[in-house]
């Protein structure tokens, strides 16, 4: 197949539902491969690797909304995403960055355990409750879903009582990293409105009555360097907090779970600790994805012997980086010892996942009360995976628990 072909092929439901074929032949035809005139797509772990640490390569950011979109402003979702920390280049990036991560602190993620592990054992309990009589239950919506969204409400301090009401809204918001065509875009903007509403409400009563949530510690780092970080850009990256952290981690425990129904002695190294759950949770990271692809902007340089020019879109497939054969041994086989780990699915360098350790605590905490609470937990008919290409994961994962 020619690089079109497989990009063509990628493009369609078939080739989205099961990507890797596609990608092992990107991996015979090298790490870089320039697909048309100004378009490039990176699929080597070195090359990719490369890419996202060298500060030459830019993430696209308002200049090329201004050109693809010269509308953009009207568009009340754009001007929120354009103060995301994801669409941003230094020096703006890294002053916005570092006070948000002066938050979201190593303490403050392992601070959640406790109220993770109550999460997830409340929605094991519903899920035991509705499964008792041997019906199905379908993972993504009982759990895969709820778990991470209201772990960020948690992280953020959103009261409980709100938290229901905003997950559908999160969820309509998580469209822009899909956006195929602008027809969606008045629910994604009705969502960012909604959303910034109400942080705007939210940050007022925190700013008043300061918490132990990471909305209270932002405001006060703001409000210490004394408007360094506008309330625009800080209310801005609570809604990337929000949907960066949500749909991520829902696949990941999909895609593992995934894993573990088709392979249940998989399942049955992390229930006996055989196999220890963050070596799981790495290699289903590495496997299959969450997120299967990001992108950035060239610059005058060569890259894997090919020569890239200022301009140049590059698409970095972290998905096919994961399987590459020059870099894992047997990368098609889910192996938790395997020694060569180390996926590329966070990123790397400058936009490396702020949340990382967050999503794998989350995965940390979630599998082994799964699988010791349901050990003869089953598949129930064909899981439905959503038709996306970006973000990887089930729409619906039936299972039986007894
Ligand atoms: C399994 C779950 C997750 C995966 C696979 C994932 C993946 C990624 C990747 C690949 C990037 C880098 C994008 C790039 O370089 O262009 C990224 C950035 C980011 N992630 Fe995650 N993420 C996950 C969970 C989370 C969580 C739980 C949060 C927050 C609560 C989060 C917040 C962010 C933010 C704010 C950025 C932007 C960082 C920057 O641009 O400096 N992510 N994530």
């Amino acid at each position: 197949m020619t690089p079109i072909e497989i990009l063509t092929a990628l493009g369609m439901s078939e080739g989205r539902a099961d990507p890797y074929p596609l990608y092992a032949a990107l991996h015979e035809i090298g790490p870089v491969i320039e697909v048309g005139p100004g378009d490039i797509i990176v699929v080597g772990y070195d090359a990719i690797n490369s890419v996202l640490r060298d500060p030459g390569f830019r993430v696209s950011d308002e200049s090329n909304f201004e050109r693809d979109l010269p509308s953009w402003r009207a568009n009340p979702v754009f001007v929120q995403v354009a103060d995301w920390i994801l669409n941003l280049n230094a020096p703006r990036h890294s002053r916005i960055r570092s006070l948000i991560a002066r938050a979201f602190t190593a303490r403050r993620v392992a601070g959640l355990e406790p109220a993770i592990a109550k999460m997830a054992g409340e929605l094991l309990d519903a899920m035991a409750d509705r499964g008792a009589d041997g019906s199905a239950v379908e993972f993504m919506h009982d759990f895969a879903y709820l778990l991470p969204v209201t772990v960020i409400c948690e992280l953020i301090g959103i009261p409980e009582a709100d938290r229901e009401g905003f997950r559908p809204i999160a969820r309509d918001l998580v469209g822009i990293f899909e956006l195929r065509d602008l027809e969606a875009l008045p629910k994604i903007n009705a969502a960012a409105v909604e959303l910034l509403a109400y942080f705007t409400g939210l940050a007022a009563s925190r700013r008043a009555n300061p918490r132990d949530d990471l909305l209270s510690d932002l405001l006060a780092i703001s409000d210490r360097d004394d408007g360094t970080l506008t309330d625009a850009e800080l209310l801005h990256n609570l809604t990337l907090l929000l949907v960066a952290g949500f749909e991520t981690t829902t696949n990941l425990l999909g895609n593992g779970l995934q894993i573990i129904l088709q392979d249940p002695p998989a399942g049955q190294a992390v229930r006996d600790g055989s196999v220890p759950v963050s070596a799981f949770v790495e290699e289903v990271l590495r496997f299959d994805s969450p997120v299967q692809l990001t992108s950035r902007v060239g610059y005058d340089t060569t890259l894997g012997g090919v020569a890239i020019r200022p301009g140049t879109g590059l698409a970095t497939l972290l998905g096919a980086g994961n399987r590459d054969p020059r870099r894992f041994t047997d990368p098609a086989r889910f192996d938790p010892m395997r020694p060569d780990g180390g996926p590329l699915s966070f990123g790397g360098g400058a936009h490396f996942c702020i949340g990382a350790a967050l999503a794998r605590l989350e995965a940390a905490v979630a599998f082994p009360r799964l699988l010791s609470r349901f050990p003869k937990i089953s598949a129930a008919g064909q899981p439905t995976r959503r038709d996306t290409l970006l973000l990887r994961g089930f729409d619906q994962l039936p299972v039986t628990l007894i």
